[in-house]
């Protein structure tokens, strides 16, 4: 039997308390929709007491959102239950999340209070509460590092005064995953009528272990797990909701758990929590990151294009991508590169494969990402059933604002290496020349056009030009990432159809 896991989002309060973040109330609707698109259980949507704007957020999400439970936070305070219970007027399925402090460095340093006052606290705090709703959610804060004979004493008394939630945040993110697993454990088996209530748990990722804390956690009892969109929230952030939903989905069958998360919603929630927070998901970040399916090892490439299974274990369409990706980059293989070109239209011969190959590796040890429009520019301007008469072995240039610009080049020819220099006006200009000065080639330039074939500061420059030689004209071009390169190579290829022309 599957055990159902509530989700219980907390994006538009812990995660809006990460330090930088200010959502407007309009903001915090439009997540809030798209939340309930995700199909949470329960939206944590403010802090009432703490901000006029955090008060109006609660209020507007509460009207809005009619299908999910929205929640509000309150200290165990009489001021923060009535702001809350006050901002919650119009939700239809109202939560209020009181706290108090467990742990004695807090009750200590922080709070002044003694254990017995935050019992009676807790207490009047969760009765008052429920004057608002049926359901409240009680955490003890900091509860890792509580004594976990009075933690749980806490927890009875939340219960007995109407709690329906109780909650065992790791606030400070400190406990590992086996340790905690035995707290939730702890809780679950000395805390009386629990029957009927929610385990749940909250976990801060300052060791990296958010994620973790909170999957081991389901496995020792809890029923319901707090996180964040893109895992945001205080310091390191809150547990990562699109990864523990991932985690569960994948790992179902061994959990024996299940969420109502409708995964398909993930990268779209992602990518507006994003752009709403600004904060950044780095590319390599677990679901939702740009490269989570994204292949470009040759090997990795080789197995994908078999079958997928061998280097992904979930379908990119369940979480909203669209499909995987095989990028082309220096690590890649033949196969993925040949499989993207005929993806392109491009049929060509093996030896021109071999070819284009050759050109791709080279391009992408300079460049390193490889896109459509640079393989494009590699074929059409490689793969070309002319024969070399002259053939490009190397060139150098010298120029700057204050000198005279000057080229050196060595060109292949039937019988060896010719080399020559020359000046002119500007290197491409003296690159020509020094060229004309090998081929002796009675030519005229009769037109010189550069475009970038693709995007970024590392594009491919690809350069067409027409050269006439005794009434002859012919068209040569080049690529490369540097145009000095691109000119050159246009020029020998000009050079090499004016020959067989004539
Ligand atoms: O981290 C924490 O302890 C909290 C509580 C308010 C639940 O955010
Ligand atoms: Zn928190």
């Amino acid at each position: 039997m599957s055990r159902k896991i509530y989700i219980f989002d907390t994006t538009l309060r812990d995660g809006e308390q990460a330090p930088g973040i200010h959502l407007s109330v309009k903001e915090k609707l439009e997540i809030a929709e798209q939340l309930e698109k995700l199909n949470v259980d329960i939206i944590e949507a403010g802090f009432p007491i703490s901000s006029e704007s955090d008060f109006k957020g609660v209020q507007e999400v509460s009207k809005k959102i009619k299908d999910k439970g929205v929640a509000a936070l309150a200290r165990a305070i009489p001021k923060d239950i009535e702001a809350a219970g006050s901002a919650l007027k119009d939700a239809s399925r109202p939560v209020i999340h009181t706290f108090v402090s467990s742990s004695d460095i807090h009750l200590k340093y922080q709070f002044k209070k003694t254990r017995e006052e935050a019992l009676e606290m807790a207490r009047v705090a969760v009765k008052m509460a429920r004057n608002y709703t049926d359901v409240v959610e009680f955490s003890a804060m900091d509860a890792t590092r509580s004594d976990w004979d009075f933690l749980c004493k806490l927890f009875r008394v939340a219960i007995e005064s109407g709690a329906k939630i109780i909650n065992i945040p790791d606030t400070v993110g400190y406990s590992i995953p086996n340790e905690y697993a035995k707290l939730v454990e702890y809780v679950k088996n000395n805390v009386k009528n629990l029957e009927d209530k929610i385990i749940s748990v909250h976990c801060h990722n300052d060791l990296g272990l958010a994620v973790a804390n909170s999957i081991v956690a389901i496995e020792h009892g809890a029923s319901q797990v707090e996180c964040a969109v893109n895992g945001i929230g205080e310091r390191a952030g809150n547990a990562s909701l699109e990864e523990v939903a991932m985690v569960i989905d994948t790992r179902k069958k061994d959990l024996k758990v299940h969420t109502d998360i409708n995964t398909r919603e993930i990268l779209r929630t992602s990518s507006l929590v994003k752009y709403l927070t600004g904060y950044l998901v780095a590319p390599n970040k677990a679901i939702v990151g740009k490269n989570a399916f994204m292949h470009e090892a040759g090997i990795h490439q080789d197995g994908m294009l078999k079958e997928r299974t061998t280097y992904e274990i979930i379908k990119p369409e369940d979480i909203g991508v669209k499909s995987s990706k095989l990028v082309l980059g220096k690590h890649s293989g033949r196969h993925a590169f040949v499989k993207r070109l005929e993806e392109l239209n491009f049929k060509l011969k093996k030896e021109d494969i071999e070819k284009a190959f050759t050109r791709f590796k080279n391009l992408a040890e300079k460049k390193g990402q490889i896109n459509d429009k640079d393989l494009k520019a590699i074929v059409e301007n490689e793969i070309r059933d002319v024969s070399e008469y002259f053939k490009l072995d190397y060139y150098q240039v010298l120029s700057g604002s204050n000198i005279k610009a000057t080229s050196t080049v060595g060109i292949i020819v039937e019988d060896g290496l010719k080399q020559s220099a020359a000046y002119g006006d500007g290197p491409i200009d003296a690159s020509f020349k020094a060229i004309d000065m090998i081929t002796k080639l009675d030519t005229k330039l009769e037109d010189y056009n550069i475009e970038a074939v693709s995007e970024g500061k590392d594009a491919i420059g690809s350069v067409r030009i027409v050269v006439s030689s005794g009434g002859t004209e012919v068209m040569g071009s080049g690529i490369s990432t540097d145009i000095i390169e691109a000119s050159i190579k246009a020029y020998i290829d000009a050079m090499n159809r004016i020959v067989e022309k004539i």
